[in-house]
């Protein structure tokens, strides 16, 4: 490698030392035809002066020579300096021409005198007297200043005739042949071929090219904006050469590439021009990009799948706790808690019983959150029947919670008082500290539940064995209406948002089913609760009349105001009336509502 560098040093330097400024095979004599005696000389510091009136005068440039090309080896690049003699007297006192050249950069010059002498106006050829400094060695790219004065030069005054020539880089093609051009890269033409195969897993990219007597090693890169690769190869004896650079195709992220093949000529070294391809390598990238993302769209919906399955296997606490009453698991706790605000009458101690115990029932063995009236109390008296209903019924409108209505006399009841029948006050809502929220309820939910197209929010329930299918007020009727416990498993359904009948296949879940769901005691406890209302029912046919109270016996609640606000304002509320076969105007409703 040092020897390599100092070869390269020397070399270099012989180079720069042969292209100074100088004359190649400089002659000594500049004999041409009919003038015998004519030589060339270093200019001397002692010039011939003559008076003006024994000087020539000067001398004009030849138009018609060519200035710049090559020596005539066809190595060097050269100038030629020509100029003719004026046809006049004063050609007998001439003695000869001085030629001054000078590099401009570098003041660097070379000055020569011709001495000779004419006898006659024009030569043999009757023609101007003409005189040529020939293969004045220059470089390319350099500007040079020549002068030309006859001899002997006048004391006053100046002949002197001044050019200046810039000589053109090796591009030039008078030029580019020179040995110093095409060590500078100037008839390099590289005849770049890319050849991209595709191996499995591998890309391929072979890289072939002329090799060049000038430059003997070359580094070959390819590069985009992720990566650079590049080798470097020695031409040895070789004429072409080729690489090839093999990388796995995902370090591919785009399809452009650069290749490029610098090469380290003599002269211009680190700095050559350094042909450059722009490859396009997307068909097969893409391709594999667009498999690559397919794969992985796969996978992740394949992922989400798995999981959604996982997720609603592990939903499912009947399936792991069916053969006790275990606590729901605790994978339950982590996954989105279904809410479910119910909706009912206070019709007898005995139902809020069998409402209580539903709800224990959903919240320990669906999992379910549930929202009652009366396990909610606190916030209740904080905020006001009506504001606790809206709240909650915003919070179920904007998530997948949902309401379930429980229907029972009272609720058809309180209902048809709404559509103008006769108005009803159970003793219960009177001992309840939340009072009657049933009437609100309705006032609110059943506008929204017959403007919404879909009934999906709201699930409509009666208990089988205490309530009957009369029970339901009209409204409803457009929707399902389910039996408990006999469809419970439906309803449970419908709270976790999925489909018991799906293509192929009915889904069931353990325990849930009419005969099964009271052996665990949360349910039993239900089921129990119904059995003794079903009883009480059985001993006391007029069960409900007896739970009226009269309006004197009743203390005017807190909450009737907003009762009677939400009904003023629910004008809508007629029109769900008319189904009513006691349907009186809406307008003697809030009469009887302001006069209470
Ligand atoms: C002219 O000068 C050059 C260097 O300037 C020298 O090498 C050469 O010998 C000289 N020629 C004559 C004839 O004196
Ligand atoms: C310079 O003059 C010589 C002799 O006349 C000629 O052979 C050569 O081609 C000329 N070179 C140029 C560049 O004109
Ligand atoms: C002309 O040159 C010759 C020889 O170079 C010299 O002897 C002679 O004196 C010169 N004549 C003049 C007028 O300078
Ligand atoms: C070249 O010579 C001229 C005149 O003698 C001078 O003004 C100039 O500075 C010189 N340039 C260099 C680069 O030496
Ligand atoms: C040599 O090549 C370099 C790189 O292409 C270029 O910049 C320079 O001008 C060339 N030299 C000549 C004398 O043309
Ligand atoms: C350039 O390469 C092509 C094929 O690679 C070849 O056919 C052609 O002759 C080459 N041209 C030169 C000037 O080398
Ligand atoms: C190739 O040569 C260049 C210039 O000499 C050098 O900087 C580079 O490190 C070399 N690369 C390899 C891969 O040998
Ligand atoms: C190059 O060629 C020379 C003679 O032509 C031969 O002796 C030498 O072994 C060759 N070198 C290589 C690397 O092929
Ligand atoms: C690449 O060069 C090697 C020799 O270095 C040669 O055997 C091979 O055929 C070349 N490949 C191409 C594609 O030109």
């Amino acid at each position: 490698m040092i020897h390599f560098a100092f070869f390269c040093f020397c070399l270099t330097a012989v180079v720069t030392a042969l292209s100074a400024l100088r004359i190649v095979d400089k002659r000594l004599d500049c004999k041409q035809l009919g003038l015998d005696d004519c030589k060339i000389s270093n200019c001397s510091e002692q010039r011939m002066v003559a008076l003006r009136e024994h000087a020539p005068t000067g001398p004009d440039w030849d138009p018609e020579h060519e200035q710049v090309g090559m020596d005539r080896h066809g190595l060097l690049p050269v100038i030629n300096v020509t100029w003719r003699i004026k046809a006049d007297a004063s050609i007998r006192t001439l003695n000869g021409s001085e030629i001054n050249i000078v590099e401009e950069s570098t003041n660097q010059s070379v000055c020569v005198q011709f001495s000779y002498r004419i006898g006659q106006l024009l030569n043999p050829n009757d023609r101007r007297w003409t005189f040529s400094l020939e293969d004045v060695v220059v470089e390319p790219g350099y500007t040079y200043m020549v002068s030309i004065f006859n001899l002997p030069k006048p004391e006053i005054g100046d002949y002197t005739i001044r050019k200046q020539i810039t000589i053109p880089g090796c591009g030039d093609k008078r030029i580019q042949k020179v040995q110093m051009c095409l060590e500078n890269g100037s008839l390099w033409d590289p005849n770049m071929s890319v050849v991209i195969d595709k191996k499995p897993e591998m890309l391929s990219i072979n890289v072939g090219f002329e090799a060049t007597t000038y430059s003997e090693r070359y580094q070959v890169s390819i590069q985009n904006s992720d990566f650079f690769y590049s080798k470097n190869v020695s031409k040895e004896n070789r004429t072409s050469l080729n690489v090839t650079f093999e990388f796995d195709e995902w370090e591919l992220s785009q399809c452009k590439m650069f290749i490029r093949i610098q090469p380290f000529f003599i002269r211009c070294k680190n700095h050559c021009w350094s042909p450059e391809k722009t490859i396009h390598y997307c068909p097969h990238h893409s391709q594999w990009r667009l498999i690559l993302k397919t794969t992985l769209g796969l996978l992740v919906i394949g992922g989400c799948f798995v999981f959604l399955l996982w997720t609603t296997f592990h939903k499912d606490p009947l399936n792991t706790s069916s053969s006790a009453a275990k606590e729901p698991p605790e994978v339950f706790q982590l996954q989105e808690r279904k809410r479910i605000l119910i909706i009912y009458s206070l019709d007898h101690p005995l139902y809020k019983n069998i409402v209580l115990k539903l709800c224990a029932f959903l919240a320990t063995k669906c999992g379910t959150e549930v929202v009652l009236d009366l396990l909610d109390s606190t916030r209740l008296g904080v905020l006001g029947s009506i504001q606790w209903l809206e709240w909650h019924k915003e919070k179920i409108e904007s998530s997948s919670d949902k309401i379930l209505i429980l229907c029972s006399r009272g609720v058809q009841a309180k209902w048809r008082a709404m559509c103008g029948d006769k108005q009803v006050f159970l003793r219960e809502d009177a001992r309840s500290p939340v009072g009657d929220m049933l009437t609100p309820s309705l006032s609110l939910m059943v506008p929204h539940f017959i403007r919404s197209t879909s009934f999906k929010k709201y699930i409509v329930a009666y208990f089988e064995d205490v309530c009957s299918e009369e029970d339901i007020p009209s409204p409803f009727h457009v929707t399902v209406r389910y039996k408990l416990m006999k469809q419970f498993e439906e309803v449970y359904f419908r709270i976790l948002d999925t489909e018991k009948h799906e293509p192929g296949k009915v889904k069931k879940i353990e325990g849930l089913s009419e005969d099964k769901y009271h052996q665990c005691p949360s349910s039993r406890a239900l089921h129990d609760a119904i059995q003794a209302f079903r009883t009480y029912q059985q001993e006391h046919p007029h069960w409900f009349e007896d739970e009226l109270l009269e309006s004197s016996e009743l203390e005017v609640e807190e909450d009737l105001d907003e009762i009677c606000e939400s009904l003023k304002t629910s004008t809508d509320l007629q029109t769900y009336c008319i189904h009513e076969p006691s349907c009186q105007s809406l307008e003697e409703t809030r009469n009887w509502f302001y006069s209470t």
